[in-house]
């Protein structure tokens, strides 16, 4: 069997061959993710849809759907990269907020599911189409939830879905236009460990359910905690599949028909597939730290800064190396620091640092911030480096300016 994790000597030889920052990602990773969350959920009928705004490159998300995966998207052009990568749209879900009915109209003509998310949208789809084409409602359940208050996104204050206490207004909608509502959808946050969380979810959409007789699924959105840290664990997710698949099966009675349950897993499928490896620019020591300042920052990698997430980070240049402790920073004219006070073996200038868990909303959050390139992306099969994405050059900067003066 192929090893689920890329070892040192590997990556090594990916940043020699493609050149540093770069990406890595491993397939078999993703696969193994996707294989504990279908075996755990066996028992009822679920289906996932890869949320691809982790990482939307066309062959990741072309390789989840050769795994069965379905796909969801939150800008049109996720949909259009869906289709292009051979989705039916039957497997692809649009769960965009804050977006426009016209948005919402092409999704539509696209044939993909839709997620409806604020009653002022329900009602202009309601008023166009009626029934004619069936809409799932995204709701807020009013729980707090997730490993930061930045992802969370349940919460009474949060501007996802349409707040459990509007259910009044949503039926006077639906019963007005006759809308077809197939799915009832929530999405509590992100890195949610406690199983709990995702029961109290759904104890509310089961209370829900009542108000209408069309529903095919739930979806209860994602959320499922990775690990970052040594001694840290995942959401337990056979768990939480037993639970769920015990509740469903006896609501299922209940309500008269089998209804589904659909998942949106992001970084549960790619965090922990993907790696950044980066080169060590320079050593600078201050009164008071030792800076690693490395050829990265911000503009690759921002979620250190922007959730204060933890990547655990190695010297994979020189793992036997004493270890000391270091500040790891980026090159950017900001400050962007990665991480204070990490024990690394010791790091000399030219040396190839990785940062782990960076597959998802890693590549896909970065930027030309300081007029700096973006890096190459690699994709591991089966032991076989492929380039997936080209270094940006300096030309890319500019594609799309117009000069005009
Ligand atoms: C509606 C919705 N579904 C799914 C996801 C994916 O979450 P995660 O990456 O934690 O699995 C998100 C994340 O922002 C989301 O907002």
């Amino acid at each position: 069997m192929t090893p689920s994790r890329l070892d040192r000597e590997q990556l090594i030889d990916i940043a020699r061959e493609f050149g540093t920052p770069v990406y890595i990602y491993h397939a078999e990773k993703i696969k193994e993710q996707y294989a504990k969350l279908t075996s755990a959920f066996s028992n009822c009928t679920s289906r996932f849809f890869y949320a691809c705004k982790a990482l939307t490159n066309i062959n990741i998300i072309r390789y989840m759907r050769s795994l069965g995966a379905g796909l969801d998207c939150v800008s049109i052009n996720e949909v259009k990269l869906g289709l292009k990568a051979g989705f039916e749209p039957s497997n692809i879900l649009f769960t965009p907020n804050c977006v426009d009915l016209a948005e919402i109209i092409a999704a539509k003509e696209l044939g993909v599911h839709l997620n409806i998310d604020n009653i002022s949208i329900l009602e202009q789809f309601g008023n166009k189409f009626g029934g004619s084409y069936p809409v799932c409602i995204r709701l807020n359940p009013h729980i707090m939830a997730g490993g930061n208050y930045k992802i969370s996104t349940g919460h009474v204050d949060s501007k996802f879905g349409i707040s459990i206490h509007q259910i009044r207004h949503i039926e006077r909608i639906v019963k007005t236009f006759k809308i077809h509502v197939n799915g009832l959808h929530m999405h509590t946050g992100s890195e949610i460990k406690d199983v709990n969380v995702f029961l109290q979810g759904l104890e509310v959409m089961f209370e829900l359910v009542r108000h209408f007789d069309r529903l095919e699924f739930i979806d209860l959105g994602s959320g499922f905690k990775v690990p970052y840290q040594e001694g840290d664990t995942e959401t337990d997710v056979e768990a939480l599949g037993q639970k769920v698949c015990a509740a469903f099966s006896a609501f299922s009675k209940e309500y008269g028909k089998p209804l589904e349950v659909w998942f949106e897993p992001g970084k549960f499928l790619v965090s922990e597939c993907g790696y950044l490896v980066v080169k060590a620019n320079v050593i600078k020591q201050t009164t008071a730290t030792v800076f690693v300042g490395v050829n990265s920052g911000f503009n690759h990698l921002i979620r250190p800064m922007f959730y204060d997430s933890f990547h655990r980070i190695e010297n994979i240049s020189n793992p036997g190396g004493a270890e000391r402790i270091y500040t790891v920073v980026g090159n950017i004219c900001e400050t962007d620091t990665f991480a204070w006070d990490r024990k690394l073996n010791e790091v000399r200038e030219g040396d190839l640092l990785v940062f782990y868990n960076a597959g998802a909303y890693g590549f896909e959050m970065s930027s030309n911030f300081n007029s700096r390139l973006k890096p190459a992306e690699v994709l591991v099969v089966e032991g076989e480096a492929h380039l997936i994405r080209k270094r940006d050059v300096f030309e890319d900067l500019l594609r799309g300016q117009v000069e005009v003066l």
